[in-house]
């Protein structure tokens, strides 16, 4: 099941955080190529999280029909809205423009698999990584090496061949791979961020607890699940 969050493409206010971030009143011819250049990534990316999700739902559906346990729970996929994706070339410096945003920036298509248990991870991953036309660009396991914070999931950034009009174009997307503890957790994490609570360090203390007390519950429960599935053999 795919938990749906399009973004949606307003080019007026586009054409205004271009014209605020550079101080001044763009010509409109310049103003319109800029913009029909970040309209064409957004379709690039829209395809290439279509290519991934695909993927992943044939997987997801086999495991339904052919095995009594499905690693996957669930999955959410998401455009990086446009407001986003120029705040994010301004953070890193870089020019406002799609060219910079395809070398640059690699969650501009972004997809979470939220897996049942810790080992699921790996097993989604390697039937993903496993498909001829994929291509693993970058891995990030914070699963085995967690932030300082407590922050844990495997982040894989993989590139799928687009066959478009004009050519074959690989396109990188974004995948988070985390357990339904994990995700509770950093959405709950994540929300600190965009509070401006006075004790932020107590908070940060406690959130590194229940990390530590959700993969340690979370290990337990999958190794009763092991021991089960092992038993039904
Ligand atoms: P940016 O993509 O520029 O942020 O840097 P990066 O690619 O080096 O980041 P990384 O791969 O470490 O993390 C990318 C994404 O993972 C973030 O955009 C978040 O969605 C998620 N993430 C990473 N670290 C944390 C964290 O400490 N807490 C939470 N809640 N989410 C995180
Ligand atoms: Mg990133």
């Amino acid at each position: 099941m795919f938990v749906e969050k399009t973004a949606p493409l307003n080019i007026e206010n586009l054409k205004k955080e271009i014209a605020a971030y550079t101080h001044q009143t763009l010509e409109v011819s310049d103003s319109l190529d800029k913009v029909l250049q970040f309209v064409e990534l957004e379709h690039l990316y829209s395809a290439a999280l279509e290519e991934i999700s695909t993927k992943l739902r044939i997987l997801d559906e086999d495991f339904q029909v052919k095995t009594a346990h499905n690693p996957i729970h669930h999955m959410e996929r998401r455009v990086k809205k446009l407001p986003s994706l120029i705040q994010k070339l301004k953070r890193k410096g870089l020019e406002l423009s799609a060219d910079a945003a395809k070398a640059n920036i690699y969650d501009i298509a972004g997809i979470r698999v939220i897996c049942n248990y810790f080992d699921d991870i790996y097993t989604v991953e390697r039937l993903l990584l496993q498909q001829s036309d994929v291509n693993l660009l970058r891995r990030k396991d914070y699963v085995e090496s967690p932030k300082e914070n407590g922050y844990k999931s495997l982040h894989l950034v993989v590139t799928v061949p687009l066959f478009l009009t004009d050519g074959v174009v690989e396109t990188p997307v974004e995948v988070q791979l985390r357990t339904i503890g994990m995700d509770m957790w950093a959405s709950l994490e994540h929300k600190l961020h965009y509070k401006s609570v006075k004790n932020t360090d107590d908070y940060h203390e406690l959130l590194k607890e229940c990390a530590d007390d959700i993969a340690n519950v979370e290990s337990k429960m999958q190794r009763v699940h092991l021991d089960i599935q092992h038993d039904e053999k």
